[in-house]
């Protein structure tokens, strides 16, 4: 019996000895890819972007009639020709006395509100003040959350160049060109408009003053950084794909679908078949959004509007808030539109099998 004691008391020692040196490793290795220095094509883009052509153009349409009455008012001849002809007093420019960049400032922040919530979700991960969130916090997985990303004390933007936005968002890396935890796999395809529209909103939110610092390896962490380097997205991205400078024309279009669609591939997968989702235990099993059987065949577009504006499924059950659909709800019509015209384009798979 003591013998037997024994013999199972060594092999459990045994087993305690691998595992802390299994853990040991594991949290080498997924260091080692956290640590890892990446080169990077160079970006840049203004913020905000200046006013397009075509809004100077209905700015001036906009004017026109007001520019026409003051230089009615100052009691010369109202200029009847347009300023394009010379000789003569010319016509005031309509744009005359007009802020333009505090014009193009005003509709960047808007645009970028409304990519924020009604698509990009940054607070779902960075808190709905923008101040920085705790994600995971139990000792066996680790420690992990996205940082502030206000103008406040612990920010980890401050200062950030169109070039660190750039990496942060769409390359997945920390202003020193390390990896990051950061899913950038979702927003690699951001035009540069977009994120000159997001970082425009995010400099308009109240400062936050919170720091809530690096992530931890815990066993879990460990383990995945070290058998699958996608935990750290720069692994699967493209440091020298050109980005496009606007995003697809706001029309229903599968263009305009597959843009806006690669933000659900975090949880649905890439082919959108779903499934169940490895390290996260909270997260309910994720709907197929392919047309398969097991997925939204059947579905017609008002379905799918409704499951999104309103989280019921044509049956009527409830779509588990875990899929955010209140924020996607925000999206235009035109935008869900064009969402559902990509879905109905990509291949059927079986649910979960990505
Ligand atoms: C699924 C969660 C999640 C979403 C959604 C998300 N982030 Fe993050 N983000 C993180 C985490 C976590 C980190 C920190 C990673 C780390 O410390 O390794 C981070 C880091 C960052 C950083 C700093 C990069 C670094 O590591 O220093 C910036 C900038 C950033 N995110 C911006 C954004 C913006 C803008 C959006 C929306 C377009 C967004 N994030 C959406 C989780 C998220
Ligand atoms: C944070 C994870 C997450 C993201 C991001 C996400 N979804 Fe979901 N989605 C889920 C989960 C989980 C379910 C299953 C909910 C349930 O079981 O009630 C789901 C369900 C759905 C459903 C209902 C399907 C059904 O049969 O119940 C639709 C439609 C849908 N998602 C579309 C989208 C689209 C489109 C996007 C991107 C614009 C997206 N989802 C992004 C997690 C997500």
């Amino acid at each position: 019996m003591k013998r037997i004691l024994k013999v199972v008391g060594v092999l459990l020692l045994l087993l305690l000895i691998a595992g802390l040196g299994a853990y040991a490793w594991a949290k080498s290795q997924s260091s080692a890819r956290y640590d890892k220095s990446w080169e990077v094509h160079d970006a840049s883009f203004p913020i905000p972007f200046p006013l397009s052509e075509a809004e100077l153009e209905d700015l001036r349409r906009e004017r026109a009639p007001a520019a026409l009455a003051v230089a009615t008012d100052a009691g010369g001849a109202p200029p009847v020709t347009p300023a394009t002809t010379d000789g003569g007093a010319a016509a005031p420019d309509p744009l005359t006395g007009l802020d333009l960049d505090a014009i193009a400032l005003e509709r960047a922040v808007k645009r970028g509100e409304h990519i924020v919530h009604a698509w990009a979700g940054c607070f779902g991960c960075h808190g709905d003040d923008f101040g920085g969130k705790v994600l995971v916090d139990v000792p066996i997985v680790g420690y992990w959350g996205g940082p502030n990303l206000t103008t406040g004390k612990g920010s980890v933007v401050e200062g950030y160049t169109p070039q660190e936005w750039d990496r942060a968002v769409r390359h997945g890396l920390r202003r020193d060109g390390r990896s990051s935890s950061m899913p950038s796999e979702e927003f690699r395809n951001l035009s540069d408009r977009e994120l000159s529209d997001i970082v425009a909103y995010l400099r308009s939110v109240p400062p936050v003053d919170r720091d809530i610092g690096r992530p931890r390896f815990g066993p879990v962490f460990a383990i995945m950084g070290a058998t699958d380097p996608r935990m750290f997205p720069a692994y699967g991205i493209d440091h020298q794909k050109a980005h496009p400078e606007s995003p697809p024309a706001q029309q229903v279009s599968v263009e305009l679908g597959a843009h806006m669609t690669q933000v659900c591939v975090g949880c649905h997968g890439a082919n959108l078949s779903g499934g169940k989702m490895e390290g996260d235990p909270n997260m309910p099993i994720v709907a197929n959004i392919t047309p398969h059987e097991t997925g939204l065949k059947g579905w017609k577009e008002e379905d799918f509007i409704r499951s999104m504006r309103e989280g019921k499924r044509p049956d009527g059950s409830d779509v588990n808030p875990a899929m955010p659909w209140q924020a996607y709800g925000k999206m235009t019509d035109t935008e869900l539109k064009a969402v559902w015209a990509y879905l109905q384009t990509v291949p059927p798979a079986e649910k979960g099998v990505h």
